[in-house]
This record gives structure tokens, sequence and C-alpha cells, in this order.
């Protein structure tokens, strides 16, 4: 059996593009953050993670650059060698005080920090639980681990009982969970997780990727959102969605950090973000604190459009985020829509089975605080009328 006989015989993408509907893989010209230019042609953005609008802010720019200028492009290396700069560790600094943890350790993206961190973590006799809806990063870090993943239904803390109550007392226990869902916008728990976490003896890991910059009063995330820092153990995060950059980062207690610094292969055996990525998020972090009144732009855009979407008659399911899905259900009709929606302008993000549940296909929407109020009211114009001439609503 040749090993390539898979790759001819995967035909789904290339029946899509025969169709005229395949929308992945874009090349962006041009960029102004709330707006890009595709073919030529502007579209209002509604499909990144740019949730500060931080990636075109000169500041953050100059900061870059100031950093190239000092550092060079890269640092060709792992940090464990020859990769570490001061601004790494400043970085490490900031992201502990900014989440209110004693110590932080950045890889070079998010996904690298889950694999890291769970394998580096779930040993033979642990066993980690997870949400079904978790982040692929989550899950594959589970794969790498070499102890025992059980999943619990989406949300269903409950289901998550049940399983610890069954869980075997002389084995380390690791709940992992989004802070906010990246397809769904809706938030964990975590009042109730804490209290599972307490009462069965286990260690609480977040993964704040999309509440980062976002949620809690400073913009700590889902942990200072609901005043239970001190009852999560590890916090995750990336930089590629409110850090306007590429990176991720765990913060935690001290020894905790310092065990997976030296154990997790993410981190020891890849090259480390390069210094101009770094200087880019402490930028940000920076204008965070400086501006907190665009954290709750951000969120005033947020309530717009979820009533907007409400008011239309679409279906929205239970985003409680400046995510916002639009759920279609079946997976052509989601890529119809996407095209339309596409050709008059708004770009979104097409998400169908089995990336989420079958018939859940939906249109994922995301926002940015320096969308303008009529980008906005285009992007429900636009929605509504599309809507309408396919009868989705
Ligand atoms: C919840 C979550 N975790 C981790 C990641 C991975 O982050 P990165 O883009 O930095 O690899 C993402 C990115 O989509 C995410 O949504």
């Amino acid at each position: 059996m040749d090993i390539f006989a898979k790759a001819v015989q995967f035909t789904r993408a290339k029946e899509l593009q025969a169709t005229g509907f395949y929308p992945y893989f874009f090349p962006v010209e041009g960029s102004e953050a709330t707006e890009v230019v595709i073919d030529g042609r502007r579209r209002v953005m509604v499909g990144s993670n740019n949730y500060l609008g931080l990636t075109h802010d000169p500041r953050v720019v100059e900061a870059a650059q100031a950093a190239i200028r000092k550092y060079g492009s890269a640092c060709t290396g792992s940090r464990f060698l020859n990769g570490n700069t001061d601004l790494h560790e400043r970085l490490e600094d900031e992201l502990a005080k900014l989440t209110g943890k004693a110590a932080g350790l950045v890889f070079s993206t998010g996904f690298q920090t889950n694999l890291g961190v769970i394998s580096a973590l779930v040993s033979r006799n642990d066993v980690v639980y997870i949400d079904k809806l978790n982040h692929a990063s989550i899950v594959d870090g589970c794969f790498l681990s070499l102890g025992e993943t059980v999943r619990f239904r989406h949300g269903d803390l409950d289901d998550l009982e049940s399983q610890l109550r069954r869980s075997d007392e002389g084995k380390g226990k690791l709940i992992a969970v989004d802070g906010v869902f990246s397809m769904e916008g809706d938030i964990a728990d975590l009042p109730r997780l804490t209290e599972l976490r307490e009462e069965y003896g286990a260690r609480l890991l977040v993964d704040d990727a999309h509440a980062i910059g976002v949620l809690g009063p400073t913009g700590a995330g889902t942990a200072e959102h609901f005043g239970l820092t001190d009852q999560v153990d590890l916090i995750l995060g990336t930089f590629s969605k409110s850090f306007a950059s590429i990176g991720g980062f765990v913060v935690g207690d001290e020894p905790v950090i310092h065990y997976i610094k030296h154990n997790a292969r993410s981190l020891i055996f890849s090259a480390s973000m390069p210094p101009s990525a770094c200087a880019t998020v402490l930028a940000c972090i920076d204008v965070l604190r400086q501006e907190p009144e665009r954290r709750l732009r951000l969120w005033d855009h947020a309530r717009k459009m979820r009533a907007g979407f409400t008011s239309l008659g679409f279906d929205i399911g239970d985003s409680q985020a400046p995510i916002i899905p639009v759920i279609i259900g079946d997976n052509f009709r989601t890529f119809q829509f996407w095209k339309a929606l596409f050709d008059n302008g708004v770009f979104t993000n097409p998400v169908v089975s089995p990336a989420v549940p079958e018939n859940s296909a939906r249109i994922r929407t995301s926002y940015i605080a320096t969308h303008t109020e009529e980008q906005l009211d285009f992007v429900l114009e636009v929605f509504g009328r599309v809507g309408r001439s396919m009868g989705i609503i």
C-alpha cells in the first residue's frame, strides 16, 4: 500500500472547489484590520481574532520595528540554547503581573503551549478531563501525553463530576477547558469548575486564547472575570488574537512553570518567538492598561451584534462573548451563505462538521474594538438581505 494513496483519494476539498463555494486559504492582498482587500475588493472583516484592533496601531508597529533593529529578525534557535532574550523574560514578568500569577513562560505559538504544557504535566499515572469542544491543541496535547484522557459533554459539568467520581484516588487529575469557546462564544462555568477542582483534588487549566484582553475588569481573562484567579492553577493564552502577534504563554505557580520550562518538548525543541513579536505583545499590554475603553467598545459591539442578529431572526446559540456564531445547520448551505456574504463585501468564517457537531454548521463572526458603527450596520444589513433571499430567516 502506497502511503500517499490517501492523498490521491482525498477529493472532498477539490469537489468543493469545483462548485465555486470553496471558502478557505484566501490570500489577503491588503489589510487595515477592520477591512481587508481580497480579489481586488474591500470587505468588512468579521472573521479575525484581532479583538482589540491592535495589529495596525502605530505604537505596536513601532515597537516591533525597534526590536527588529536591535535584535534582528529572529533568534534562530530554541530559548533553551541561543534563542532567549531579555524581551522574552520581560514579557513573562508582564504576563504574570497582568494575570495575577507568580510566574510565566512564553512559547512560539498557543498551539505549542498546549502541546508542551499538557504533555509535560500529564504522565502515565494521571488523568486529564477535557470538554468535548475544547480547542484542537488541547486535544493534541492529550494525545501526546502518556496519561489517560476523559472527555465530557460540552459545558456539562454533571457529566464531568460523574467521571471524576469514578476516578482512581491515587491518580493525578487535570481538568482542561477553554475559557471562551472559539466556535460557540460561550464562557466556561469557572465557579462550578473550581468547586469540582477542590472537591476532587484536581488541578484546573484554562485556555484563555479568546479571553485574554477581552474578559475581566483589566482584560486578564476568564479567571479575573469570575474573581477566581487563585483557584485556577494554570492560565494559557495566545498572542495571535488580542495581542496582535504570534506566540503563546502559560502562567501559574513558580515551581510548576519551572518544571514545564525544563520538560515541555515543544518549547525546548523549537525556535523561540522573534523578539519583534515579544515587543509587539509588550506594547499591546501597555495599550490594554492605558485604554480600557477599547475593551468596553468591543463589548458594546458584541451586544449590538447579538441583538441585531437575534432581531433579524438568526440562531446565534449561546454566545456570551465577542464571538457570535450564526447557525445555519447544513454544511453546503453554510458554504453558499458564506459565499453570498463574501460577494456582498463581508468576510466571515464558515465552520462546518466535523469541526462542529453534525447539522450545526455555522458562520462564525467575531468583532474588533475598532470596527465603526457603519461597518457593523453594513454587516447586519448584508446578513439580513442574504438570509432572507436564501430563506434562512
Ligand atoms: C482556544 C485556543 N487555544 C489555542 C489556540 C492556538 O493558538 P495559536 O494561534 O497561538 O497557535 C487557539 C487558536 O485558534 C485557540 O482558539
